[in-house]
């Protein structure tokens, strides 16, 4: 069969078995523009059971765009503190700013505008047009690029612009009327993806679509979606200090390279120096160490062996924070928090206790 025809043949069945297998999932409920918006750049990159959790938390201190707007960015980090990928935080705020300030608080609802706000590309332009509004725009992610690309065998590597692009007209072509069944498109798609059409053990028995789909004919699902070649991720030595003076222990703020502008325990990626040599090398007085472990921490594209070090010091040239005000108010990436629950392995509930 032509692939026109293929997928001119999708929405009926897929939107009827959306209706009966759909998630309740929480930014379903009442689907404003705000509320999709923040939702579908929390789930970019990160699973929908690690996203529920933080969603919740930020609608309810942040419930409105003007919330956003006006949210210290301290305060911000927070609350996306481990989800990663923080630059998707400050771009929120960013755009929550646009929206104020340039559209009067109230969402554009054409595709062309929303992606004039900062973080938001042709994928979150689409889910909020098509999810919110109504409109006929398809929303392209990794889930629905597999499901086409198995429906269709088609065998262009999905990091390919074009062909995402392309998908994007055709798909849109095929949208219902606008209203809400174009919501409920958008999402039928990225549910079959997550459900059914699953990157490793897809359930073609189960898939509305398995009798229109070229891979369940001719069982190369396993060939479908072609990724692209996996770079090499590049290899870091570093060293993380745990600097705990009278005050506290040490926070900073990344000048650079990975993690820019987020808060760290002091680091340094070395080539063969000793921890000594770069504490001196800060100005870190009187230091002693007091114990010292090896953890590893991947980024999308580094690996960071971590060398954290803890030691006691009278005098460092950073900021210090206690350990209860580290948990509570300091937001930590990732990375960092394996050496704070080395503190804790050492039984260390409170830094007054620590010192030998
Ligand atoms: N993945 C990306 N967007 C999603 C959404 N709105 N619901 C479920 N999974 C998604």
């Amino acid at each position: 069969m032509e692939k026109e025809k293929l997928l001119q043949r999708i929405p009926a069945p897929l939107l009827s078995w959306y209706d009966s297998h759909k998630r309740a999932l929480p930014w379903r409920e009442n689907p404003t523009p705000y509320r999709v918006w923040v939702s579908e750049i929390m789930l970019q990159q990160t699973r929908v059971e690690a996203v529920k959790e933080y969603y919740l938390r930020f609608m309810k201190e942040l419930p409105t765009v003007e919330h956003l707007a006006a949210c210290e960015e301290e305060k911000l980090l927070k609350l996306w503190e481990g989800l990663g990928y923080y630059s998707r935080a400050r771009n929120l705020q960013k755009a929550a700013r646009q929206i104020v300030l340039d559209f009067d608080g109230a969402f554009p609802n054409d595709i062309r505008l929303l992606q004039t706000l900062s973080g938001v590309g042709a994928y979150t332009a689409g889910a909020i047009a098509s999810i919110a509004f109504g409109k006929r725009a398809a929303a392209v992610d990794g889930n629905v690029l597999r499901v086409i690309s198995r429906l269709t065998e088609n065998a262009t590597p999905i990091n390919d612009i074009a062909y995402r692009k392309a998908l994007e007209e055709r798909l849109t072509a095929i949208y219902p009327p606008e209203g809400e069944l174009c919501s409920r498109f958008t999402q039928s798609l990225f549910e079959l993806g997550a459900l059914i059409c699953k990157p490793r053990s897809p359930e073609c028995a189960a898939c509305p679509l398995s009798f229109l789909c070229q891979a369940n004919a001719h069982n190369t699902q396993a060939l479908f979606p072609v990724q692209p070649p996996k770079k090499a991720k590049r290899q870091e030595d570093v060293y993380v200090f745990l600097i705990q003076t009278d005050e506290g222990f040490c926070i900073r703020r990344r000048e650079e390279g990975v993690l820019k502008g987020m808060n760290e325990f002091p680091s340094k990626v070395v080539y063969g120096e000793s921890a000594s040599a770069v504490l001196d090398e800060w100005g870190v007085y009187g230091y002693q160490e007091l114990a010292r472990e090896r953890f590893t921490h991947i980024f999308t594209h580094i690996r960071w062996d971590i060398t954290c070090v803890w030691v006691r010091a009278e005098s460092a040239p950073f900021d210090a924070y206690t350990l209860d005000e580290i948990r509570e108010k300091v937001s930590l990436p990732t990375a960092f928090k394996q050496c704070l629950q080395m503190l804790s392995h050492y039984g260390t509930q409170n830094q007054v206790q620590l010192i030998p």
